[in-house]
């Protein structure tokens, strides 16, 4: 396992992409940067990060050999991994904020981009991108961020946090090559913020609406409770959950 340190980058998974492109790399192959100029999050928007405050980092995992039927179950092992670590070091009130935002008392923390590599119709590899937020105290113009640091007072070690991480990474991987499919999908909905509360939603056309989520489908789609006790699925680009 080779982790790569870097000063600045515009974003780890870009340059980690183009890495495992350009030659064969091994599995959990780290790039962290003390600062990111252009890092990515979710959807197209920009994750920003002070510069050595935090941990952005990407790490990439071939996935050929899994076989997966359902891709979210990256993104399932990866919250996980994050959980399992944040419980380590007594980060309180954690949720994941579907499909893979990690909340502490119902800030969000951390942040997670996973791009997949594929080739002929099935995903070959994936560059696990994370953005953590660990000594920084302020974020101007967002309500919703916290910090290890604001919510536990401490500061942290970084290259302390990584590593935890890529073990427990490395863990939960290794329960989704088994095939422990339930299990891990247990284990998640077991963290999923608002699970059983009532809910404000907003669909793809901008209608706000309200239910229940009561966990997520074998495909990783939302499953809320609906007023006329209907239980519906919803997936990742028609839903947002306001809170
Ligand atoms: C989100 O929108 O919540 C996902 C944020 C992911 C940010 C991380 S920081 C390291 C990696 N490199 C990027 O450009 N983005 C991810």
């Amino acid at each position: 396992m080779f982790i790569v340190k870097l000063n600045a980058i515009d974003s780890t998974n870009s340059y980690l992409r183009k890495l495992s492109v350009d030659e064969t790399i091994d599995d959990y192959t780290t790039v962290i940067a003390k600062k990111q100029t252009r890092g990515r999050g979710q959807m197209g928007t920009v994750w920003d990060s002070q510069a050595s405050k935090n941990l952005t980092f990407s790490v990439f995992k071939n996935v050929s050999q899994l076989y997966l039927e359902h891709p979210f179950y990256i993104s399932v092992v990866t919250s996980l991994a994050l959980l399992k670590t944040l419980q380590l070091f007594s980060i309180p009130r954690l949720s994941v904020k579907w499909p893979n935002d990690i909340l502490s008392e119902n800030k969000k923390i951390c942040g997670i981009l996973i791009e997949n590599v594929i080739k002929q119709n099935s995903i070959k590899a994936s560059v696990i991108g994370i953005g953590l937020n660990v000594n920084q105290t302020k974020f101007e113009n967002l309500p919703k961020a916290s910090s290890l640091k604001i919510i536990s007072g401490k500061v942290f070690n970084l290259d302390e946090i990584v590593h935890e991480i890529l073990k427990n990474l490395k863990h939960y991987f290794l329960l989704l090559e088994k095939g422990n499919y339930d299990l891990l999908k247990k284990d998640y909905e077991a963290y999923l913020f608002r699970k059983n509360k009532p809910s404000t939603f907003k669909d793809e056309e901008g209608i706000v609406f309200s239910g229940f989520i009561k966990g997520i489908s074998k495909s990783g789609n939302l499953q809320v409770l609906l007023e006329d006790d209907i239980i519906k699925e919803f997936d990742l680009k028609t839903i947002t959950l306001l809170y």
